[in-house]
């Protein structure tokens, strides 16, 4: 019987906990610093998900077999490699290799390097520079990313000379970012969807395709957000685009990410575009997406120890079976999120709800549930199609009840 460590405290690790929590191999899950759904599951130690030296001392301390790494954050400080360094298996690429997310002129360079399609793009250090670029381009909107990890406030898609101008300014001259550089790409147009693979070196075992809906409102109205909602399968992406975006885009990145000495270990998530001059990628994440990991993980068939085990040791999978339900998840926010909003409004009629309930931000009081964050908690049904699950999840959610939460009424509208 197994030892597992999740390292992570969003919804994301609560689908990860509660897929391991069903393995028949796994006998304990500790999840630093985990939440009070994981809680549920797990047993949450009190590390932080960047604190390298802890997390392994824990993970030695604890006997622990496998450890499966969820944010950025903690592979970008290199805990993957601590990890891999002191014999213990990890799923989670090297900090190396996790520039595919934290660097966008790294991932933009690799694409061009190995003919993936992608966005036209330039990259500036420079003000002035960038900006007599946009400036003799003349065309909008233009996309502005800053080249660093920038928990997704990064972009700005400029619509004239002087939205570019500030947003330049901000990346380039204040203090708000650091100092980096900036990368200008075309601006494309088309549906986005997220494909996420488990990826050992060249091999790349893909799952089922999602929706994210990063709008606050319905109609994909109001500020980004961190996701909304997501959803699975499209109905606008065939098997034969499916099939392609794989071998060109995901496959394409394994084998150019061996060939560069930085093979991936992990999970590959593709942010793809489909443009009227085919699929395009807008970004990669060396990482589960959030929220889509909560609808797409839920339907692993194949056992997931199995499959974190096999990837974190270089184990060659047959295949990795899915189930083939529909999957619509809807995230109850906190009202004013992703602006500012209050904590600690109490949460019921959780234990009515029919379906799965991922913890993003709460935590639990004198026996309550409490909000304790923006995006508060993700429900998540099932059904034959997406119509029927995204009908079952509305009303299953009118069993919660809370003052302060809010949510969108229209997930999974792109694919009705
Ligand atoms: P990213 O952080 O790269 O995912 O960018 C955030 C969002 O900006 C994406 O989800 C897109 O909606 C949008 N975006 C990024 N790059 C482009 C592009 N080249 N053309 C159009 N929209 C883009
Ligand atoms: N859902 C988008 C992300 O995880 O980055």
């Amino acid at each position: 019987m197994k030892k597992v460590l999740v390292i992570g405290s969003g919804g994301r690790e609560h689908a990860i906990v509660f897929q391991l929590s069903r393995s028949a191999q796994v006998e304990k899950i500790y999840c630093a610093p985990g939440n009070a759904g994981i809680a549920q599951l797990a047993e949450c130690v009190a590390i932080s998900d960047t604190d390298v030296e802890q997390l392994l001392a824990f993970a030695r301390a604890h006997q622990i077999d496998l450890c499966v790494v969820g944010p950025e954050a903690s592979l970008a400080a290199g805990v993957a490699d601590a990890f891999r360094a002191a014999g213990i298996p990890v799923f989670g690429h090297s900090k190396d290799a996790t520039q595919i997310e934290s660097s966008k002129e790294f991932a933009k360079q690799l694409m061009a390097k190995f003919h993936v399609p992608t966005a036209a793009y330039r990259s500036f250090a420079d003000y002035d520079e960038a900006i007599g670029y946009v400036r003799s381009r003349n065309t909008y909107p233009t996309v502005l990313k800053y080249d660093g990890l920038a928990a997704g406030k990064g972009v700005v898609i400029a619509q004239n000379e002087q939205e570019a101008q500030q947003a330049l300014c901000d990346m380039l001259v204040g203090e708000a970012f650091g100092k980096g550089k900036v990368v200008i790409e075309d601006y494309l147009e088309g549906p986005e969807f997220s494909f996420m693979a488990f990826v050992d070196h060249n091999r790349v075992y893909p799952m089922p395709l999602s929706q994210d809906h990063k709008r606050a409102y319905d109609g994909d109205k109001g500020p980004n957000t961190g996701g909304m909602g997501a959803y699975t399968p499209l109905p606008f992406i065939s098997a034969e685009e499916e099939q392609w975006a794989k071998e060109h885009i995901l496959q394409a990145v394994a084998d150019a990410m061996v060939k560069e000495g930085k093979p991936l270990t992990g999970v590959l998530y593709g942010g793809l575009m489909k443009t009227a001059d085919g699929i395009k990628v807008i970004e990669f994440n060396a990482r589960f997406g959030d929220p889509e990991t909560e609808v797409v993980l839920p339907l692993l068939k194949t056992d997931a120890f199995t499959v974190f085990h096999a990837i974190a040791t270089g184990v060659i999978l047959d295949n990795i079976a899915w189930h083939q339900q529909a999957t619509v998840g809807v995230v109850l926010a906190s009202k004013g999120y992703p602006g500012a909003y209050t904590k600690g409004a109490e949460i019921t009629g959780t234990d009515s709800f029919d379906g799965l309930i991922l913890h993003m931000g709460t935590k639990y009081q004198d026996g309550k549930l409490l909000t304790n964050g923006g995006r508060v908690l993700m429900c998540i049904a099932h059904g034959d199609d997406v119509r029927q699950a995204q009908k079952k999840v509305y009303a299953e959610i009118e069993k919660i009840h809370c003052t302060n939460l809010f949510y969108r009424k229209d997930i999974a509208h792109w694919a009705l």
